[in-house]
């Protein structure tokens, strides 16, 4: 089954005379319980696809299907609450709310969603126990460290039960060995809730935790591999990086 899909998607943004292409007539299928990862250069149209995968932002031209629905036939208000209902966001800077604890920052979609704390108090738990964090479920994220802030918005993206969580380089702000517990993590939630991820980054090794990388230039896609289960091996990507000269 399709969970995501993108047709022809292009975006031009218009700077005054300058226009950018940043997208440049998109074709992408996305399975559910695929582990995708978004690598290219920067400045190669990685978040612009994200963002319009996830409808924070609008196509120029083109279609998103997200969960079945074509989000240009979707007001605001559609959009906003497929977004809530369908969709979880990891960026780089973990975006947490500093005055909340890990477990209430945890809880904030449902909270937004008009859901009660205590009847969803197992449901954070629960992620809490994934991300490993229980002991820390009443800090602060300034009483955190950067791999546990990212966990707690790790936990955070899985609470509504997405069918698709849109990572934006997850692990691009922490050292190699929080960045492998967040990979980890990911891959983990992806078979045990089979949910898609889709992540973006520029690192070889955190692709490889994937089982499709898809390669972007110049707002095109200009390769793709694809694996089993486990992930695909970083030499691989690594040489179509080289032929592409990424
Ligand atoms: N809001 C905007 N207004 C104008 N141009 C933009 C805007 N956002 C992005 N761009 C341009 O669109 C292109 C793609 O940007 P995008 O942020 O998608 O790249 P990226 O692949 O995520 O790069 P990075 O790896 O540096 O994060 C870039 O040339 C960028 O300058
Ligand atoms: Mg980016």
């Amino acid at each position: 089954m399709k969970v995501l899909e993108t047709v022809e998607l292009t975006k031009i943004y218009q700077m005054g005379e300058v226009s950018v292409t940043a997208l440049d007539g998109v074709n992408l299928s996305i399975s559910r319980g695929q582990f995708v990862a978004i690598m290219g250069p920067s400045g190669s149209g990685k978040s612009t696809l994200l963002h319009l995968m996830g409808g924070l932002d609008t196509p120029t031209s083109g279609e998103v299907f997200l969960a079945g629905q074509a989000l240009s036939k979707l007001n605001d208000d559609q959009i906003t609450l497929l977004r809530r209902q369908k969709v979880g966001f990891i960026f780089q800077f973990y975006n947490l709310l500093p005055t909340l604890s890990a477990a209430e920052n945890v809880a904030l979609p449902l909270i937004i969603d008009g859901k009660r704390f205590p009847q969803y108090e197992d449901k954070v738990w629960q992620l809490l126990e994934l991300v490993n964090l229980t002991d820390r479920s009443q800090h602060r994220p300034d009483q955190l460290s950067g791999g546990q802030q990212q966990r707690v918005a790790i936990a955070r993206a899985f609470i509504n039960n997405p069918e698709i969580v849109l990572a934006d380089e997850p692990t691009g702000n922490l050292d190699s060995r929080s960045g492998s517990v967040i990979l980890d993590l990911l891959r983990k939630a992806c078979k045990e809730f089979s949910t898609t991820i889709v992540m973006v980054t520029h690192d070889p090794r955190a692709a490889s935790y994937a089982n499709r990388v898809i390669f972007l230039k110049d707002g095109c896609i200009v390769d793709q591999l694809e694996n089993g289960e486990n992930g695909i091996q970083v030499t691989k990507i690594m040489d179509i990086m080289a032929k592409l000269e990424l």
